[in-house]
């Protein structure tokens, strides 16, 4: 499963990416706005940063304006994918974003149906946000069980893009249904890595090793 990081911050990219197991980044207009920059600019410092899969968010919300934002944002870099929302002027955008080789992913998913119609589209990238749907009682990673399950079935090419992640248990759920990528947090990131046991045995070591005999 692929690891992408859900910020527009840099210092948080740049210190996911120090880690080494970065592969993308999924921004959002919330998230680009918390940076007080411009759009473009925020996506060139992106993109010049990470290699990988960048997804910038069309603000358009009709077909032609978007194809228009689209076709812009994807001159940023040859990383980007075009965040497009779950719409019918979205789903009409992608696929002719698709028959143009612009990679889109298709944002704001809540049920399994628009996941088809997105798959259907040509998207490269479906997100279901997890953390929203669990936030009103529903059953987040169900979605992507049911998500998962369909595009095997029916042998769709779209990847599965866990977003909306709030937590470890978020990220060890989608590596258990076999989704393609989860976007994650910098905090949630931080989390994936630490666990009591290293701390203490790592310390209980450290200390035993005070004992050993110097050259
Ligand atoms: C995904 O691409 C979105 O940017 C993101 O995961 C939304 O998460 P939130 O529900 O925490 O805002």
């Amino acid at each position: 499963m692929q690891l992408f990081i859900d910020t527009a911050d840099i210092s948080e990219i740049e210190a996911a990416k120090a880690m080494g197991v970065l592969d993308g980044v999924t921004t959002n207009p919330s998230l680009v706005a918390k940076t007080g920059k411009k759009m473009r600019a925020v996506l060139e410092e992106i993109c010049a940063l990470v290699p990988g899969p960048v997804s910038a968010e069309v603000l358009a919300t009709d077909y032609e304006a978007m194809l228009d934002e689209a076709r812009e944002l994807a001159t940023i870099a040859p990383n980007i994918v075009v965040k497009v929302p779950l719409i019918e002027a979205g789903i009409r955008a992608v696929v002719t974003l698709s028959n143009e080789g612009i990679k889109t992913n298709v944002t704001l998913c809540f049920s399994p149906l628009q996941a088809l119609l997105a798959a259907k589209a040509g998207a490269t990238y479906i997100s279901p946000f997890v953390g929203r749907l669990d936030d009103i009682g529903h059953d987040g990673m169900g979605l992507v069980e049911q998500i998962v399950e369909m595009y095997d079935a029916y042998e769709l090419d779209t990847e599965v893009l866990v977003a909306s992640v709030r937590s470890p248990t978020h990220v060890v759920e989608a590596l258990r249904l076999r989704a393609h990528v989860a976007t994650i947090p910098f905090g949630v990131i931080a989390k994936l890595i630490h666990h009591p046991l290293t701390d203490s045995g790592l310390a209980r070591f450290l200390k035993d090793a005070e004992s050993i005999p110097k050259d």
